[in-house]
């Protein structure tokens, strides 16, 4: 089968289309699945940069990507909640597993798989489950009450923007920050109650805020917290410091076909929505890693075999 496949740590140069071995029959408790579309996300420019090679399960060459959607074609044996012939969509944590989505068939364990939503188009899916799941599991642990008030940074990007979403659903008030002008109007089809355009340095407190869900990469919006508050971050790499008795957690994003399924059916429901900016074929994975690292897409860029 085809995969674009890292041949070693550097830049998007590295990436290549190359056939491989497609995966075995799956294992009892697995699925193999025809990929109609992998999306391009952070962390696949961080791994094929090296930047996690301590804590990676494979070394170059192997194949990146952790989101998925496509259509099941192999079933193990003990496997009863998903057929041959379902549309799934997975987040497969590629770092920790070696479990790549860039490639034309991937195995994965069925619990981590999830119906696909119905009404969007199979490619558009795959968009969901990374940035879907980080911005709920971030929710989760930012625990905030109804009509609580959360600051969302980065809101135009992709945790960010279904953050927005999904804060809102849950009853927040919702703060959105933005870097333009130009993403205010996007914020606010989202469903923030109110955007805030550039670098959010007001004094200690002033905004009050109940809680900040950091996806930006901007630890002195901490300053927008009220004093006692909380900060949930998915920046590990620039975590805010605690101060004014504000709690500061970072939340790693786990597999979990439930939660998936969950943000699935939020989508047909016409409650989240997605945003495709770009599908490209395998053969422009790298032009896709440039476009995702220069900024300012608005929207998943998708691989497509
Ligand atoms: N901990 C976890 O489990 C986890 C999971 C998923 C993602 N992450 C991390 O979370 C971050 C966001 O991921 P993502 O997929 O949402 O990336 P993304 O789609 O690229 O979104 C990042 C957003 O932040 C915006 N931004 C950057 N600097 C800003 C500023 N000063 N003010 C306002 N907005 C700013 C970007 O705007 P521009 O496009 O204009 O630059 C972009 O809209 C990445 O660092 C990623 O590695 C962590």
């Amino acid at each position: 089968m085809r995969a674009v496949v890292l041949d070693a740590y550097g830049g998007p140069e590295h990436l290549a289309v190359a056939d491989v071995a497609e995966p075995a029959a799956p294992q009892a408790d697995a699925v193999l699945i025809r990929v109609a579309a992998a999306a391009v996300n952070p962390v696949d420019l961080q791994t094929r940069a090296g930047l996690h090679a301590g804590h990676s399960l494979l070394q170059p060459p192997m194949i990146l990507g952790w989101d998925v959607a496509g259509s099941v074609v192999a079933v193990g044996d003990d496997v009863t909640a998903v057929g041959v012939g379902d549309h799934v969509v997975a987040m497969s944590a590629q770092m920790a597993t070696g479990r790549g989505t860039y490639a034309e068939t991937v195995a994965l364990p069925a619990d981590i798989t999830s119906p696909a939503p119905t009404s969007v188009p199979l490619t558009t899916a795959a968009g969901l489950p990374l940035a879907g799941l980080t911005a709920q599991q971030a929710l989760d642990a930012l625990d905030l009450p109804e009509g609580a008030t959360v600051l969302v940074t980065g809101a135009a990007g992709s945790v960010g923007g279904l953050a927005v979403q999904l804060a809102r659903l849950r009853g927040l008030r919702v703060v959105a920050q933005i870097r333009r002008t130009a993403d205010a109007q996007e914020a606010l089809a989202l469903g923030a109650h109110e955007v805030v355009v550039g670098a959010p340095e007001p004094a200690a407190g002033t905004l009050g805020a109940d809680g900040l869900l950091e996806t930006a990469g901007l630890p002195q919006a901490i300053g927008t917290v009220r004093d006692g508050g909380r900060v949930v971050s998915i920046v590990p790499t620039r975590r805010p410091v605690e101060e004014r008795g504000i709690t500061v957690t970072v939340s790693h994003v786990e597999q979990d076909g439930e939660r998936l399924a969950e943000l699935s059916a939020l989508v047909d429901r016409g409650e989240l929505r997605l945003r495709t900016a770009k599908e490209y074929g395998f053969d422009e994975a790298a032009e896709a890693h440039r476009a995702l690292a220069g900024g300012g897409v608005r929207g998943k860029l998708l691989l497509v075999p």
